[in-house]
């Protein structure tokens, strides 16, 4: 039987002024983790969320939070966004120079290590370490900014990553983010998706939506 599709709302696309009150709507609505975009203005072209608010925001829900680090360098932050909560901190390799020793440190900080690839990065980066991974990210979009358009060519990724995946007999979650919508969401599943990032879909229409939005994405 197929597994039931994680949905991990992005608060990149919530009420920033009402954050602890939008985290604890989606947990309601059935959304599975937290999906936290953290930018630094530096390795994207945006600012948004660091590790305080992350800690500020543990409290308001029981579901995982999945902390996407779009920052450089992102290891002398790693142990920050642990401490504040995050179950899931997941980096990009060209956010520094050594992303087995950065996956490592996750795991001994406690928390599950997971890899971003941006478009244009290739699955081989990975490939002779899929032992040390706990989660791994597609890029359907460039990274930086909410309410972009899917990328298609990244669903052929999400395939041989899927490979990669089985290949090892590992069960770990393989995460598209960027543009997923209910028309693109089928289209991840179809190539392997098992988790899905989605900000605008979610949060579009207000809190008395959030639970149609998220199933909606489950098809
Ligand atoms: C962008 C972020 C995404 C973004 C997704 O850099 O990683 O998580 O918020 O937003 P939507 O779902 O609106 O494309
Ligand atoms: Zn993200």
């Amino acid at each position: 039987m197929a597994q039931r599709t994680i949905i991990a709302p992005s608060i990149l696309a919530s009420d920033f002024a009402r954050l602890g009150e939008e985290v604890a709507a989606i947990e309601a609505a059935g959304a599975d983790w937290v999906h936290v975009d953290v930018m630094d203005g530096h390795f994207v072209p945006n600012i948004t969320i660091g590790p305080d608010v992350v800690k500020a925001l543990r409290p308001h829900a029981k579901i995982p939070f999945d902390c996407h680090l779009m920052i450089s360098p992102a290891d002398p932050y790693l142990e920050a966004f642990v401490n504040a909560g995050a179950d899931y901190v997941s980096v990009h390799p060209e956010a520094g120079p050594h992303l087995n020793r950065t996956l490592k440190q996750i795991r001994k900080l406690g928390a599950k290590a997971g890899v971003v690839f941006n478009p244009s990065t290739d699955p081989s980066v990975i490939q002779w370490m899929m032992d040390e991974v706990d989660l791994i990210l597609v890029m359907s979009i460039n990274p930086g900014f909410g309410g972009q358009t899917f990328m298609h060519s990244q669903l052929r990724k999400i395939e041989a990553l899927r490979k990669m995946i089985d290949a090892e007999g590992r069960d770990i979650p393989l995460e598209v983010d960027g543009g997923v919508t209910p028309e693109t969401a089928p289209l991840c599943i179809a190539a392997g998706a098992t988790a899905l990032v989605a900000g605008t879909a979610v949060f579009r229409g207000g809190a008395e939506r959030y639970a149609a939005n998220i199933a909606a994405l489950r098809g």
